[in-house]
């Protein structure tokens, strides 16, 4: 049932009427057809964007609809991104590596034990098995391929779902902050932005990947319950202690550039070959200033694996700062500005993020 299609824009048919059709059409389909860890959790729709050609979809291309499109404005020409993405050198972006923070406080125990429990509550979920793939590989690498090989619509699955999560954090301490400087009548000292922008950027994820993929009602389900529960959670626990949190964020950051690896990785020992031909949505080349000629689903994998490493790196710090008191790193001026210290960019990337004494 898996199609080519290279015809027909998966951008170009849009109503109201098609999205119950997608619905009917792919609730109709056999499971060996559905992608994801339930039929109709997703529907791919891998666009190349020099063409803006489909190039492979479950559901007939008439039945897609537009997602997002390009609002009616007679007198809008464009709109551009609200937080500028600083600009990525490659050899920066190669330069990131997988990481772990070791835990030294009991607030960080807490932290990586809430990680490590999440982790393995959506691989089960998932039917996701890394380690198990491996260790079979080594005996039986045909069974380990047929029983656990992740191919361009899990990945995809799993990347929807954890970008859609991965946004909240950001948004509620932000949140939190932001009142607490209004009802203290005190400054912030520029955490909210950083906070905000980090939410930004995640979203800026997931709008990449919707327009590669159209999820299902599962999803969506999977979705709304996963952001009512860790959007609660994140609330209450951020009250009772932000450092625990940003630690929190910092170990599932860790987990993201371990994902993003794993699947860039995949990608070059051929295993994902639709996604060799596809190309970056207009929205990440333009969000990512990404150069032409460099427009993969591999360059789009790099940047958004920098984001995380970036991610990763901002929140291990901010749970080593006085959460009350001191500056945000990432906004402050240095008094010598030639020493390697914090950015937006990733120039001095840190994985396990930077000591209070270095800059503070
Ligand atoms: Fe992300
Ligand atoms: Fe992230």
């Amino acid at each position: 049932m898996l199609s080519l299609r290279t015809a027909t824009s998966c951008g170009s048919l849009a109503s109201k009427r098609s999205s119950a059709q997608v619905l009917k059409a792919f609730n109709g389909l056999s499971t060996s057809t559905t992608i994801g860890v339930r039929p109709s959790s997703i529907v791919v729709c891998q666009i190349d964007l020099t063409n803006s050609r489909r190039n492979f979809s479950t559901t007939p291309a008439r039945k897609i609809k537009t997602f997002f499109p390009a609002a009616d404005t007679p007198n809008v020409k464009k709109t551009e991104a609200a937080w500028s993405h600083p600009l990525y050198t490659y050899e920066e972006m190669n330069s990131v590596k997988i990481a772990h923070r070791k835990a030294k406080t009991w607030s960080d125990w807490v932290a990586l034990i809430a990680v490590r429990i999440l982790r393995k509550g959506l691989d089960t979920v998932s039917g996701y098995r890394h380690d198990h793939a491996v260790s079979l590989s080594k005996k039986d690498p045909a069974g380990a391929v047929k029983k656990y090989a992740m191919d361009e619509k899990k990945w995809m699955t799993r990347n929807i779902f954890l970008e859609s999560v991965a946004g909240v954090p950001g948004i509620v301490a932000g949140v939190l902050r932001h009142l607490h400087s209004m009802r203290r009548m005190k400054r912030d000292n520029g955490w909210i932005e950083t906070l905000l922008e980090e939410s930004y950027n995640e979203r800026m994820h997931l709008l990449t990947f919707l327009k590669m993929a159209e999820p299902g009602w599962f999803m969506r389900l999977m979705v709304l319950g996963a952001q009512g529960v860790m959007f609660n959670a994140l609330f209450m626990a951020y009250l009772v202690s932000p450092r625990t949190c940003h630690r929190f964020v910092g170990y599932i950051e860790e987990e993201a550039v371990i994902t993003y690896t794993r699947e860039i990785a995949d990608l070059d020992a051929g295993k994902l070959p639709l996604w060799e031909k596809t190309m970056a949505p207009e929205i990440a080349v333009s969000y990512w200033k990404m150069p032409e000629g460099n427009r993969t689903m591999r360059d789009l994998l790099l940047y958004i694996r920098a984001d995380e490493a970036k991610h990763r790196e901002v929140n291990h710090t901010l749970g080593n700062l006085d959460q009350k008191n001191d500056p945000n790193p990432y906004v402050s001026e240095y008094k010598d500005p030639s020493k390697p210290h914090p950015t937006k960019g990733i120039e001095h990337l840190r994985s396990t993020g930077w000591e209070r004494e270095e800059v503070i």
